[in-house]
């Protein structure tokens, strides 16, 4: 960075694809990063194939023999608790031939029977019945080979349950840095406990991944694209403000939003609509938290709402409910969503109910929030076709700029800057390096 100051030269990152000028401060990202089948491709063998990935968290899978099916980098798998109570992850194909094994989403079961030859597995793994074994040579041995595959890494933060197909990745704490605290954060938010609740969410979005990320940490488009939400906040009078808001890079592309006007949050802080008598309990609430884990604590994890994103496929929404996101990238232009609700385990009744409409009002599919960011991205995956080939300066680059003073004076970064999605997109360019000379992309006039 210093060598592109004293030189006066754009800094395009390890593969071209983003261009950063700390002379002009503005910061640019090629639109073929959201559009090129090349680079997604690099994208699974250097991002998904080497990095810990959500799978998906303990309590979904909370008796022996629970599982779920999952498909992560476009791997399909296995979330399986054993007979022996220990959760594991298993590739969702059969050392056989390698037909998929449990074609059910989910379930209980003692054994996966793959029906193609019928090889049947317990639900540790252990291949428990080969038919017509006795055709096999050394039959022991062969069938001591033949369990099935595990994840090459799985480690658990906070009941959080994350995968890695890379034997060598660094320790789980080590990469996920300060996001643990906040995973912990949130997971101290009940003495009870916390877990997801069994529905789910799960739609599918015609966009880039990488656009669900941007949207999640972009604090600029939340006046303007949620208005109606705004101004509803607004009437049942709470005073929705940008202001004191801050983004923070937590280091290996994670990074997150620190939100206090934006809404209330049960339990938490109060607001309006939640009405009277959640305004007591949210007071008794904090009082008992703050004997439980001491004040600075219980503010610390009180008094803001966060939107954490995980690199590179987990969102975490505290806000009004808590919601746990996860991205599955399917195509350059198509990302699968799951998203799940994480509830403290022991609630009343009416907070519970009055936790999920709050939280379907805004994050949910029909909510007054999500529909208006998936449309925001799919707008942007259909509109950057537009520029498609157009070389002339930088027609075909998304402006990343907002805030780029503020960055080079080592100010704070706020929630309406686009610090955050700078700093993932640094991550991702190092992450993913060169990809070829076809899709760097020449810069036109505008950056001489
Ligand atoms: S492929 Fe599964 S038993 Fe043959
Ligand atoms: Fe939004």
């Amino acid at each position: 960075m210093t060598q592109t100051m004293a030189e006066g030269l754009v800094d395009t990152g390890h593969g071209g694809l983003i261009a950063q000028d700390w002379n002009q401060l503005t910061f640019r990202v090629n639109r073929e990063a959201y559009r090129s089948a090349e680079v997604f491709q690099a994208e699974r063998d250097r991002i998904w194939n080497h990095n810990w990935l959500y799978l998906g968290h303990e309590t979904e899978i909370p008796n022996k023999n629970d599982y779920k099916v999952r498909t992560l980098g476009g791997k399909p798998l296995i979330f399986v608790r054993g007979g022996d109570g220990v959760v594991r992850a298993f590739l969702n194909s059969c050392p056989h031939r390698g037909t998929v094994v449990c074609r059910e989403e989910q379930g209980n079961a003692r054994n996966f029977q793959c029906f193609y030859h019928a090889w049947t597995f317990n639900s540790s793994g252990k291949l428990s019945a080969l038919p017509g074994d006795d055709a096999y040579a050394e039959l022991e041995r062969f069938k001591g080979t033949m369990d099935l595959r595990p994840v090459a890494k799985l480690d658990i933060h906070e009941g959080f349950v994350f995968v890695s197909f890379d034997p060598d990745v660094p320790p789980l704490l080590e990469h996920l840095g300060e996001a643990a605290d906040v995973l912990s954060m949130a997971a101290e938010q009940s003495a009870s406990g916390m877990t997801t609740l069994p529905g789910i969410q799960r739609y599918g979005v015609k966009g880039n991944w990488k656009l669900a990320v941007e949207n999640a940490m972009d604090g600029y488009h939340f006046a303007p694209t949620h208005n109606t939400f705004v101004g509803y906040l607004r009437e049942t009078g709470f005073p929705v403000t940008d202001d004191d808001q801050y983004a923070h890079d937590l280091g290996s592309g994670h990074s997150m939003l620190v939100l206090t006007g934006h809404n209330g949050r049960l339990g938490m802080i109060w607001e309006p609509r939640f009405g009277e008598a959640e305004k007591e309990r949210t007071r008794l609430n904090r009082e008992a938290m703050a004997e439980r884990l001491g004040q600075e604590r219980a503010d610390e994890i009180g008094d803001a709402s966060r939107i954490l994103f995980v690199f590179p496929n987990l969102l975490f929404f505290d806000l009004e409910a808590l919601t746990i996101r996860q991205l599955e990238p399917v195509a350059p232009g198509r990302t699968d969503v799951r998203a799940w609700q994480y509830v403290p385990v022991d609630e009343e009744p009416d907070v519970r109910a009055m936790r999920l409409k709050t939280m379907t009002s805004f994050v949910g599919p029909g909510g007054l929030a999500t529909p208006d960011d998936i449309e925001a991205y799919e707008a942007v995956q259909r509109g950057i076709e537009a520029s498609k080939g157009d070389t002339r300066g930088f027609n075909d680059w998304s402006d990343m700029s907002r805030g780029m003073e503020r960055e080079s004076k080592g100010e704070k970064g706020r929630s309406i800057d686009e610090g955050a999605m700078r700093s993932f997109w640094r991550h991702w360019d190092k992450s993913l390096g060169k990809v070829s000379d076809a899709t760097a992309t020449e810069y036109g006039s505008g950056c001489e």
